[in-house]
């Protein structure tokens, strides 16, 4: 007995003495949204020969919030009834890990609360010791914009902003020319939000030396920018001498001969076939690529496709809406320019069905004006493009205002390459619901939405009478769990979507289970479905393939170009679709690691005429 309390008592000593845990040093430094380990372990004092913590207790707080629990990990097993709300299902020691004398905690999904310091503590029979580690959270706000704000006609001279918001900590802004060469500006103004920075830097270029510049938000490694090239102004050029004349002579010939007035629009659609084909000049067209009057229209319009800065005078912006229903419009059109757009929407005999405002700044100034256009009766608008407009979740609800509208014509709505966000396609999807929207096709490719926006998505599907036929998803961290709230919707006897995009949305072979399912439900209306860039590998080819093997799946293409499948996946599919009449004419296999008998096999099933599938890649 007395042997065995020495004995104890000696191991206390040696441990005692011997042990600590060991201080990390330096701050941990995070960005919001992403999983950071805070680390922390023990070890004897004597060398570094680690210690293992399994039968100690671990007691995560934070001092600067009067000690509160983030994490106890005690006899073994988490203990956390007593946590702070803050932190529910966020935390974790990692269990392998404690045999090493490890006893960091891992905590997802950064918010910027989760500032400030964190206290670890480690008990065991024979000592306890602590470290305090800080936390520093960073932001990455939205991605910067640049715009131009205005043209001085006297000094000939742009000027241009470049804007960053909701960043922290105050990140550094630049402007660069297209070599990439740093642009003097002006001193950035600083405006502090809640705690995250919005920073705004202008500066000024001569028309005659513009280029395409680069408006850069860095933080540490994190680089966000973006381009504008501000060309061409068209307001600026006069109008040609000649075609005064000519109008003037063509009135007073009006009133006095009608007959003369047959020859002046005769005259006056010449002019306008010179004036488009001036027009390409203007915009470098080569000579030899101009085309006769009978196609100028239709080249003009894809010309302006690509013409970063347009501002049209007004007769000819009339004269290009008036014959094709189209308009394209150029990088960086004002305030102003949205008027215009909003009057040309809302007039009488509108015939404006396409508008492609891609790649504008659309503030909500700007959206405020625009949708004034499109709540007109008289609008006739179908098709709206919106991509890459910097556009924010506040503008998303104002387009969900307009989705609703009684006599809504609107039926395809591109928004990709926006930082929505989920809150934004909450407010968006409001107006999906709506019984009076026509939306059928919609786009959300690389809009920063999560699981959240995949639940909001899948209850617009489920909606009775759903138009949307065509919804693009891709580019988004939708991950498993969003997939599998989507599918949610997908099941739904009122969804009718037939062509769903998920590529490059880290999904797993867990995905490729609940979209099976949703291809076995009865009349599933899936017709094209992309998972292109996902790792789904042959398990997940393989879940799959069940839903193909249903009767109900009227799958027609398949897109599964990069998604890790080897010769086993390819067998898998192969089987499945001969055990079953197949709908699939095209099934894109492309960058995959197939071996020769994959290629094989697929070959021989694309030659069986008992098969549909016509494309392979
Ligand atoms: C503890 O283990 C985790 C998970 O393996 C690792 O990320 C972390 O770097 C380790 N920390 C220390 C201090 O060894
Ligand atoms: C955890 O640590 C805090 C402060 O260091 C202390 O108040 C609390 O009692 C500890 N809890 C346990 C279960 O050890
Ligand atoms: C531009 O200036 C910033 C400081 O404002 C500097 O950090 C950066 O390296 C410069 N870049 C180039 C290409 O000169």
């Amino acid at each position: 007995m007395k042997t065995v309390w020495v004995l104890t008592l000696v191991l206390h000593c040696a441990l005692s003495e011997n042990s600590e845990v060991v201080d990390p040093g330096s701050p941990v430094v995070a960005v919001a949204g992403s999983d950071v380990v805070l680390p922390c372990s023990v070890r004897r004092s004597a060398g570094q020969s680690s210690l293992s913590a399994v039968d100690m207790n671990i007691n995560w707080t934070r001092p600067d919030l009067g000690d509160a629990l983030v994490h106890l990990y005690a006899n073994h097993r988490d203990v956390n009834t007593r946590q702070i709300p803050q932190y529910r299902g966020r935390t974790a020691v990692f269990t392998e890990e404690l045999q090493n004398g490890n006893v960091s905690l891992r905590l997802t999904d950064i918010k910027l609360l989760d500032e400030g310091d964190y206290k670890c503590r480690v008990d065991s029979k024979f000592w306890k010791d602590e470290v305090t580690i800080n936390l520093r959270v960073e932001v990455i706000g939205e991605r910067p914009v640049i715009s131009v704000e205005k043209y001085d006609s006297n000094s000939e001279q742009f000027s241009l902003l470049c804007e960053s918001k909701g960043w922290r900590p105050q990140p550094d802004l630049q402007l660069l020319n297209s070599k990439g060469e740093n642009q003097t500006a002006g001193d950035p103004e600083i405006q502090r939000r809640a705690d995250l920075f919005n920073v705004k830097r202008r500066f000024t270029v001569h028309k005659n030396h513009i280029d395409t510049f680069y408006c850069r938000a860095t933080l540490g490694e994190h680089k966000e920018e973006k381009e504008i090239k501000p060309i061409v102004f068209y307001d600026l050029l006069p109008m040609p001498t000649g075609a005064k004349v000519a109008i003037g002579f063509a009135v007073a010939v009006i009133i006095v001969l009608i007959l003369a007035g047959i020859v002046y629009f005769k005259y006056k659609e010449r002019k306008e076939k010179e004036e488009l084909k001036r027009v390409m000049r203007a915009l470098g067209t080569p000579e030899e690529e101009q085309p006769d009057d009978s196609s100028v229209m239709t080249t003009l319009l894809n010309h302006l496709r690509n013409v970063p800065l347009l501002i049209l005078r007004k007769r000819l912006r009339r004269l290009l809406k008036s014959r094709s229903g189209v308009v394209l419009c150029g990088k960086g059109l004002t305030e102003k320019s949205f008027a215009v757009l909003a009057s040309a929407l809302s007039s009488q005999n509108s015939k404006l069905t396409e508008l492609d405002l891609s790649q504008n700044t659309l503030r909500n100034s700007e959206v405020k004006k625009l949708c004034e256009g499109l709540r007109s009766p008289n609008c006739k608008l179908q098709k709206l493009s919106l991509i890459d407009c910097s556009f924010t979740k506040e503008t998303c609800a104002d387009l969900a205002s307009i989705l609703s509208l009684k006599n809504s014509t609107l039926r395809e709505l591109d928004l990709s390459k926006n930082d929505l966000w989920n809150s934004g396609v909450k407010e968006l999807s409001e107006g999906l619901k709506s019984p009076d929207c026509k939306l059928e096709r919609l786009g959300l490719s690389e809009c920063r939405l999560t699981e959240e926006s995949c639940a909001d998505l899948a209850s617009v599907l489920m909606v009775k009478n759903s138009p949307l036929r065509k919804l693009d998803l891709s580019e988004n961290k939708l991950q498993d769990s969003g997939v599998k709230k989507l599918c949610d919707g997908l099941r739904s006897e009122n969804c009718k979507l037939e062509t769903l995009n998920l590529s490059d949305c880290r999904l797993t072979e867990e995905s490729c289970a609940d979209l099976a399912s949703a291809l076995m439900v009865k009349n599933s209306p899936l017709r094209k479905l992309d998972l292109s860039y996902n790792t789904l590998r042959d398990s997940g080819v393989k879940e799959l393939c069940d839903g193909l093997r249903s009767e109900n799946c009227k799958l027609e293409t398949l897109k599964l170009s990069s998604c890790s499948i080897t010769d086993e996946g390819c067998a898998e599919l192969v089987t499945a679709l001969r055990s079953n009449p197949s709908y699939l004419t095209e099934l894109d296999l492309d960058m995959n690691p197939l071996g020769a008998s994959g290629v094989e096999q697929l070959i021989e099933l694309k030659d069986n005429p008992g098969y549909k599938l016509k494309k392979l890649r």
